[in-house]
């Protein structure tokens, strides 16, 4: 740990390797624009920390305006009301007893909401919010893309609304309806009308609701991909956008997304057996791999074709100068699993490193 932090201070390229860089300017920026967007807007950003797992980001994103977190596992949740957030969204499904104990006795320290579809689970956390003499909030998910948890658009939400109107240890707060990423959508606009009428499901459910004489005070949906789509969409009040915040090789590839990739692999070159091939120490185990491989940075030519456990292949032209002991940059395809690999990130500001944060939520997934 000494050798880490005696690091801070020093060049990026003098940091040991695989090492996670930041480069804080560039997200500082995307923190910036995405606040910038949500200025005087109806909805507002509910920053998703599954992304970075880091409280010092998350309170970044607070204080330019973000209402509290989104997290996707409970251990997310404790950690970050552990470091003071105060206003959480679990934008997923707990049903484990041991597991709504924890999610219950988070609500001493802050604002904790679930998503729920299910209504024997919702009978539970009813039962030992009472117990706990507190009211669990809730919001229904609403499966508007019919491929992962919720219930059904419109009337089949409407009536678990009311059916669970009726049990005490619960307050039902709104909607959750995450429309996807749409990350196979390169244009705006087919994004958009994509988005729209997965949104306009979750408007119409929104409004049977209503009609039953229910208030629905949140309507939480959006991505990175989606955010100007869900925000401008009439009725939802927060988005749930979280890779903004970094982008990756895979996001930036989408039209009018104008954030900065602020998140890098520093990799060393090990090995190159042949001109056309060089050889880095970063593999499946520090880089994600499942939407792609990762793009070289600032290499001209340089592709990265294959990797293994620890290996990453890298193909370059013979006049490319790259040597064993060299460093690069990969810029990942997917930077919230990344993330989830590494235990610090190194915080760069131009070659500096400025910093080191602990990803103190990594591997936090039960
Ligand atoms: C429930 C939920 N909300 C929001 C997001 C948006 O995340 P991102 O902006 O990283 O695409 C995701 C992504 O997986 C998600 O699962």
């Amino acid at each position: 740990l000494e050798a880490r932090i005696s690091s801070i201070g020093n060049n990026k390229s003098e940091l040991e390797t695989p090492a996670l860089l930041i480069d804080l300017d560039l997200m500082n920026a995307n923190i910036e624009r995405m606040s910038a967007y949500f200025g005087g807007k109806h909805s507002t950003l509910r920053a998703h920390s599954k992304t970075h797992k880091s409280p010092y980001i998350a309170h970044k994103q607070i204080s330019s305006g973000s209402r509290g977190v989104c997290v996707q596992k409970l251990g997310e949740a404790e950690v970050m009301v552990g470091s003071g957030v105060k206003d959480v969204l679990i934008t997923n499904e707990v049903v484990d007893p041991r597991k709504l104990e924890r999610l219950v006795a988070l609500n001493n320290y802050a604002d904790v909401k679930v998503a729920v579809d299910n209504l024997s689970v919702a009978k539970k956390i009813s039962e030992i919010a009472r117990i706990e003499g507190i009211k669990q909030g809730v919001l229904i998910e609403v499966d508007v893309r019919n491929r992962r948890c919720g219930r059904l658009p419109g009337r089949d939400t409407a009536d678990f609304v009311k059916e669970i109107g009726n049990l005490s240890g619960i307050e039902f707060r709104g909607l959750m309806g995450y429309e996807g990423p749409f990350l196979d959508v390169t244009g705006f606009e087919a994004r958009k009308s994509g988005a729209s009428k997965l949104l306009g499901q979750l408007a119409e459910t929104v409004e049977m609701v209503e009609k039953e004489g229910i208030h629905v005070e949140i309507v939480s949906a959006g991505s990175t991909g989606t955010y100007n789509i869900a925000g401008e969409y009439q009725g939802v009040t927060e988005v749930e956008a979280g890779s903004y915040v970094f982008m990756d090789s895979t996001y930036r590839k989408l039209d009018g997304l104008k954030f900065h990739c602020a998140l890098t692999v520093l990799a060393t070159v090990i090995s190159r057996p042949i001109p056309e091939r060089v050889i880095v120490d970063v593999g499946w185990k520090t880089i994600a791999s499942e939407l792609g491989p990762p793009e070289v940075k600032d290499v001209e030519g340089a592709k990265f074709y294959h990797q293994s456990e620890e290996h990453g292949l890298i193909s370059v032209g013979s006049e490319n100068r790259l040597s064993v002991g060299d460093k690069v940059e990969l810029i990942p395809s997917h930077c919230c699993t990344t993330v989830n690999l590494h235990d610090n990130f190194y915080v760069t500001r131009k070659e500096k490193v400025e910093a080191i944060w602990p990803i103190a939520a990594r591997g936090r997934s039960q």
